[in-house]
C-alpha cells in the first residue's frame, strides 16, 4: 500500500482518490485506532482526512469560578477559569493532546461532541472510561479526522448545565467556504448561580448568553462593508433551543453541523441543543445590527445576542438589548431544505439497509419521576441497538412528545428527506415541527456509542441508549 505521506486528504481529494483505491487509503490511519473499517459496497461515509503526524496540546482545568454576567458575578465551575472555556483549534488528521485537570468537587470527562473519534476517548463515564476523581487528571489523545465546527464539554450529569463547555474548531486547508473573518457564537440558556439556582429542571431560565455573555453586555461583531462573515452557530444549552436571525441581512447556510450542504440562504434558522450550523454572512449594510437568538418553543421568553458592528458605523450604539430582528419571522430554514453537498453522495435510494431501528420517543410519569423512554425503556434500564462494523443502519424515530435533538456519538448520519441527498449530521431535532425522522449511517467506527437526547434533563432522566458493536 503506497503511504500517502504527511498531506491532508481535503474532501475533494479524496474524492479524485477515491476511483484509485479510496478504501484502501481510508485504512492507513494505523496506529491510533482512528481508520473504519473497509466499506466494500462504496456507501456515503464521510473521508477521514491523512495523518499529519502534528500534535497539538492543550491543558484543561475545571474547576469552580466566578462568572462575570452584566451587572452581577455568578459563582459556577468552567474550563480554566472562563465561559465558555477555551477554544480547542486544529487540522483535520491533527492529533489532539489535551491534558484535562479535575479541580472539581466531583466527577467529570469530556465529551468532544461531534468528531468520529477513537472510542477509547469519547469521553462517557462508564461507558468509554471510568470518570476522573477530583484531583486527579485524564489526558485525551486523539487523531481528529474530519474539518468543521464541533464543541467539547462535561459529560457527567448536569455539569453541562453549568459552564463546563468550550469550541472546537478544525480547518482543512483549502477547504470550506471563502470568507474574510470568523466568528464562534456558543449559545446558552443559563441558571447557576443566579439567585442560589442550581442545575435542576423545571425552572425558568433567568438569563440567555451569546459566548458567556448577557443581553446587556453583548459582544460585537466587527466587520467592514464587502467582507463575507462565517458565523458558526453553537447551542450549548441543555434546554433551550433558539431561533437566530441577524438584522438587515440574510444568511448563507454552507454546514450543517461539521458537513457541507448545497448553500441555502435563509433569513433565520433554529439550532437546536448540540446542533451546529456554519453560516455566512454578506456585510453589505453598515451599521450596528442586532444578532439574536430568540428562545423558541421553551414556554418562556428570553434572547441571547451579539451586535454586527460595521467600521465604517463608528460609535453608533447598539440596539436594545431585547430586539428582535423582523428577519426571525421571515423565510425560516427547514430540514427539508437541507441537501448534503454533492461530494459526500447518498444512500441509494433503493437499496435495503442491513438493518433498522425503529425507536419511538416518549415518556411516563409525572413531576420528579417522569422517565423519557425510548421504546418504553429508560436507560440504563434498557437494551443496547447492537450493529457489526460495515453494515448499513437505518434509524427510524417517531415522537410521541417533548422536544428532542437526538445526537449520535461517533458517527455521522445522512438525515433522509425529499432531496433524496439529506444533510449529514451527528444531531437532528424532533419536536411539534418534525414528528418523525430517519437516518442512515455506516458502522465504521467499532465501539460503544451513546445515541441520545440531548435535552440535558431527558437524556440525565433515561433517553439514552448504547449503540453496540458485536465483537467489539
Ligand atoms: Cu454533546 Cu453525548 O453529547
Ligand atoms: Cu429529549
Amino acid at each position: 500500500m503506497p503511504d500517502p505521506g504527511p498531506i491532508v486528504l481535503n474532501r475533494r481529494t479524496f474524492l479524485a482518490l477515491a476511483g484509485v483505491g479510496g478504501v484502501a487509503l481510508a485504512a492507513c490511519g494505523t496506529g491510533t485506532g482512528t481508520a473504519p473499517p473497509a466499506n466494500p459496497r462504496g456507501l456515503p461515509s464521510v473521508p477521514r482526512a491523512a495523518e499529519t503526524g502534528r500534535v497539538r496540546e492543550y491543558l484543561l482545568d475545571a474547576a469552580p469560578m466566578d462568572l462575570r454576567l452584566g451587572s452581577r458575578t455568578v459563582s459556577t465551575w468552567g474550563y480554566n477559569g472562563q465561559v465558555p472555556g477555551p477554544e480547542i483549534r486544529a487540522e483535520a488528521g491533527d492529533t489532539l493532546r489535551v491534558r484535562v485537570r479535575n479541580n472539581l468537587p466531583e466527577d467529570t470527562t469530556v465529551h468532544w461532541h461531534g468528531v468520529p473519534l477513537a472510542n477509547a476517548m469519547d469521553g462517557v463515564p462508564g461507558v468509554t472510561q471510568p470518570p476522573v476523581r477530583p484531583g486527579e487528571e485524564f489526558t485525551y489523545e486523539y487523531v481528529v479526522p474530519i474539518d468543521g465546527t464541533f464543541w467539547y464539554h462535561s459529560h457527567v450529569g448536569l455539569q453541562l448545565d453549568r459552564g463546563l463547555y468550550a469550541p472546537l474548531i478544525v480547518d482543512s486547508p483549502g477547504e470550506g467556504p471563502a470568507h474574510d473573518r470568523e466568528y464562534t457564537l456558543l449559545l446558552d440558556d443559563w441558571l447557576d448561580g443566579v439567585d442560589g439556582l442550581t442545575p435542576r429542571d423545571d425552572v425558568q431560565f433567568p438569563l440567555f448568553l451569546l459566548n458567556g455573555r448577557p443581553p446587556e453586555d453583548p459582544p460585537s461583531l466587527i466587520a467592514r462593508r464587502g467582507e463575507r462573515i462565517l458565523l458558526r452557530l453553537v447551542n450549548a444549552g441543555s434546554r433551550a433551543v433558539f431561533r437566530v436571525a441577524v438584522s438587515g441581512h440574510r444568511m448563507q447556510v454552507v454546514r450543517s453541523d461539521s458537513e457541507p450542504v448545497q448553500p441555502v440562504t435563509v433569513d433565520a434558522l433554529r439550532i437546536s441543543m448540540g446542533e451546529r450550523y456554519d453560516v455566512l454572512v454578506q456585510a453589505d449594510n453598515p451599521g450596528v445590527h442586532q444578532v439574536a437568538a430568540i428562545v423558541d418553543g421553551l414556554g418562556q421568553d428570553g434572547l441571547a445576542r451579539a451586535v454586527l458592528r460595521y467600521e465604517e458605523a463608528g460609535e453608533s450604539s447598539a440596539p436594545p438589548a431585547d430586539a428582535v430582528p423582523v428577519e426571525a419571522e421571515r423565510r425560516l430554514l427547514t430540514l427539508a431544505d437541507l441537501q448534503a453537498a454533492e461530494e459526500l453522495g447518498t444512500f441509494p435510494a433503493d437499496g435495503v439497509p442491513d438493518r433498522t431501528y425503529d425507536l419511538v420517543l416518549d415518556s411516563e410519569g409525572e413531576g420528579a419521576d417522569r422517565l423519557w423512554t425510548i421504546n418504553r425503556q429508560a436507560y440504563p434500564d434498557a437494551d443496547p441497538l447492537p450493529v457489526a462494523a460495515g453494515e448499513w443502519i437505518r434509524v427510524r424515530m417517531t415522537r410521541r412528545r417533548g422536544t428532542h435533538p437526538m445526537h449520535l456519538h461517533g458517527h455521522i448520519f445522512q438525515v433522509r428527506n425529499a432531496t433524496g441527498r439529506g444533510p449529514f449530521k451527528d444531531t437532528v431535532l424532533l419536536d411539534g415541527a418534525q414528528e418523525e425522522l430517519e437516518f442512515d449511517f455506516v458502522a465504521d467506527n467499532p465501539g460503544e456509542w451513546l445515541f441520545h437526547c440531548h435535552q440535558l434533563y431527558h437524556m440525565e432522566h433515561g433517553m439514552s441508549r448504547l449503540v453496540s458493536y458485536t465483537g467489539s
